[in-house]
């Protein structure tokens, strides 16, 4: 029996979930032995108790096989001391979730590399971090800071861990930092040279943030495996998702080497079209296929669910946000988007 920990999270989320969770019946309507549960994170978890992530709810999380989560945050908490974030970043760092993996992929345009982003250190976490106040030329002024911090340890697990994904790929890793400025970046190149060390047969190279923005926009077929810090992951995911079609498209897995990973899409909750049905389920539905792929080893399953969602868009389907892109003809709801998905995947 497998159990899968559902987190719907905030704003789309809901939404977005119900199309994952009827691939999920759908598997268990086949013979897979899966087990649903349901809690909370975020928002909606500040809301019922007070906190954006219980003791309780990080407990049955690490006593789940995989967690599915759909996004956190919202308008309605902007003046929360706690923020919704909160949440998620705790439990990234209570599962020790390091590494999170982000593919940029699109059978349309033939793109197909991944994006490593370390998930546990730099800025994020980073402490000294907070707000005060200080006479700054005799006024008293806000002043505010934050940390870019990483140790070596950190640095060499999501770098080992990211040479030997490569070598199940095109053995080509793109470092990419800040090392011309950030004293962090240049502990980070260091040690990338030096791990690369041990695999010869991988080709390394490194790229600074700004120069590499633009390169993977223009030449993202140069791409296999990328690797970076916590807050350039984070913008580069995002910018790199309009190359596969939109934000709402791109999937990823977080993982620590041994237990629980988590299964996310990389889109925030877009609190100003939630409850609408025209959300993009096609994050959270690729998660599904890394879940499928990575958890049950079941190459089948995951090929299956993947080719169901090109299909539908190779119909011509799509949600609104993609209205712009490829031929994109018919826009459809979320929800039907969720089901003829769950249609082919079952028929097919
Ligand atoms: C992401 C999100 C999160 C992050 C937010 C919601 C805390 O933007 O997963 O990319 O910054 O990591
Ligand atoms: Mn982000």
């Amino acid at each position: 029996m497998i159990n899968i920990l559902i987190l719907p999270g905030d704003g789309i989320g809901p939404e977005i979930m119900k199309q994952a969770v009827k691939i999920i019946k759908t598997c268990i309507y086949l013979g897979y032995k899966i087990n649903i549960l349901y809690n909370y994170i975020g928002g909606i978890s500040l809301d019922k108790n007070r906190q954006p992530l219980t003791e309780n709810t990080i407990k049955i999380c690490l006593n789940s096989d995989a967690i599915i989560l759909g996004c956190v945050g919202g308008y309605k908490w902007n003046n929360s001391p706690l923020k919704p974030e909160l949440g998620l970043l705790m439990l990234r760092k209570k599962l020790n979730l390091f590494a999170n993996i982000r593919p940029i992929k699109c059978p349309f345009k033939n793109i197909d590399f991944l994006i490593i982003r370390e998930l546990n250190g730099g800025i994020y976490y980073g402490k000294p971090k907070g707000i005060s106040k200080q006479l700054i030329n005799n006024v008293p002024t806000w002043y505010s800071y934050d940390t870019e911090i990483y140790n070596e340890q950190e640095i060499i697990r999501i770098v080992k861990l990211s040479f030997n994904l490569s070598l199940n790929r095109k053995k080509k890793i793109t470092s990419i930092d800040k090392s011309n400025v950030l004293i962090s970046s240049k502990l980070w190149r260091k040690i990338v040279n030096y791990i690369s060390n041990f695999y010869q047969n991988i080709k390394v190279n490194h790229l600074y943030i700004d120069y590499a923005t633009i390169e993977l926009i223009k030449n993202y077929n140069n791409f296999d495996v990328v690797i970076t810090s916590n807050i350039f992951g984070d913008i580069i995911s995002d910018q790199c998702s309009l190359l596969t079609g939109s934000l709402g498209m791109l999937p990823s897995v977080s993982i620590n080497n041994k237990s629980t990973c988590l299964f996310e899409p990389c889109h925030g909750s877009a609190p100003d079209i939630a409850g609408k049905n025209i959300a993009n389920p096609i994050g959270i539905l690729l998660s599904l296929v890394m879940l499928f792929e990575y958890l049950l080893n079941n190459k089948i399953l995951s090929n299956k669910l993947f080719y169901s969602i090109y299909k539908i868009l190779s119909f011509g389907f799509c949600t609104i946000d993609m209205k712009n892109f490829f031929k994109f003809k018919k826009i459809i709801s979320t929800e039907e988007f969720g089901d003829l998905v769950n249609y082919y995947f079952l028929y097919d």
